[in-house]
């Protein structure tokens, strides 16, 4: 800011303050301290104006934000180019220097934390209860807006709670997906197969997780398989149950990621899908990493252990 410009505000900024200081003793001199049933002989409506000083407690609240504004101006920048002396910010506040500062403090605190978990497997972390206090924060603040809160997923975003995974459930490949992020890739399969085709293997897919299919749609469940096995084995395997390499899911269970009703699985074979889970690895680090799989790890145990 240019010396003209610090001044002007600087001088628009203290004048102002001390035009209210003058103001408000300004007014007060000579009023009496005593209350009176005198009106000024102003009426609106019916409801008259008496002549009495400001009660104590508001004038004493007008003097505090004077009193805190003062304090205000000289400890923070505002001032024109004047920057402040609060303390602890050589370089008058800012809100980047408060935001580095608290980074250096948790990196203090937590350093020496992360330390000691990096150096343990991570399912030993899975056992430490400071760990997973610490991981379920992070889960909360990073993962949560996706998996949910709950971490038991939603529509095309999977449950970390049970023993179904896409990509595999043992620590090291947990810690693997979360570091290196994953992107499914289940092709269309409109062109290909056509709507009656789609409607066969449909129907033989959700038939391998013993669901009923719709008595009104007309459905082949040998051709259904014949193009499951011609098309579909290599990826989710020739009896269903999926390949974790390619993060193809087992299809005989009664998890579903993208709905199991007739209508939603056509719709998953004609268009395919795509989830993205974004890797972690240059936004939280290896550290948080490792003790994120680690909670998730133990999140997944609790509820097989049911
Ligand atoms: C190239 C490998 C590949 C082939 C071939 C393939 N799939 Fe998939 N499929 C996947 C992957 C990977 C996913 C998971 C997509 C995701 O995570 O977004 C998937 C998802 C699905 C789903 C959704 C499951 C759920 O939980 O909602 C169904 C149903 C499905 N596939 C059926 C089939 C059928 C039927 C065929 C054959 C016509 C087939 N797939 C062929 C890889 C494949
Ligand atoms: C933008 C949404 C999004 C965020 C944020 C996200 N994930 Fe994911 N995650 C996904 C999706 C989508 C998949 C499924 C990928 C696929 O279809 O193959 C997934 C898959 C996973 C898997 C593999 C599940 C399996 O069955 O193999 C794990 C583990 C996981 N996420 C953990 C995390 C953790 C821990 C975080 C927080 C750091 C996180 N995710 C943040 C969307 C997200």
């Amino acid at each position: 800011m240019t010396t003209f410009w610090s001044w002007y505000i600087s001088l628009l900024t203290i004048g102002s303050i001390v035009a209210l200081i003058w103001l408000i003793y300004a007014t007060r001199k000579g009023q009496r301290n005593d209350t009176t049933d005198q009106t000024l002989g102003h009426a609106f409506d019916g409801i008259e104006e008496y002549d009495n000083p400001l009660p104590r407690w508001w004038f004493m609240l007008f003097v505090a934000t004077i009193v805190f504004a003062i304090g205000y101006l000289i400890l923070y920048p505002g001032l024109g180019n004047y920057r402040g002396i609060l303390p602890g910010y050589e370089n008058g506040w800012t809100g980047v220097a408060q935001w580095e500062k608290e980074i250096a403090r948790a990196d203090e605190a937590y350093g020496p934390l992360y330390a000691r978990f990096s150096a343990m497997s991570v399912a030993e972390v899975s056992e430490d209860q400071q760990a997973l206090q610490m991981g379920a924060r992070l889960f909360a603040s990073n993962c949560a807006l996706c998996h949910g809160s709950d971490a038991r997923g939603a529509y095309g975003f999977p449950n970390l709670t049970n023993d179904d995974w896409l990509w595999g459930g043992d620590p090291d490949t947990i810690k693997t997906t979360i570091l290196k992020g994953r992107q499914g890739a289940m092709p269309g399969w409109s062109q290909t197969l056509g709507e009656e085709g789609i409607r066969h293997v449909a129907g033989y897919v959700r038939s391998l997780s013993g669901l009923q299919n719709p008595d009104n749609i007309e459905i082949n469940l040998e051709r259904g398989q014949e193009i499951y096995t011609t098309n579909c084995a290599v990826c989710h395997g020739p009896d269903g149950t999926g390949t974790q390499a390619m993060g193809a899911p087992n299809l005989t269970n009664r998890y579903w990621l993208y709905g199991s009703s007739f209508a939603q699985v056509q719709q998953t074979l004609r268009y395919g899908r795509n989830g993205h889970m974004p890797a972690q690895e240059h936004i939280l680090g290896e550290d948080k990493v490792h003790v994120l799989a680690a909670y998730v790890y133990s999140l997944s145990r609790q509820d097989s252990a049911e």
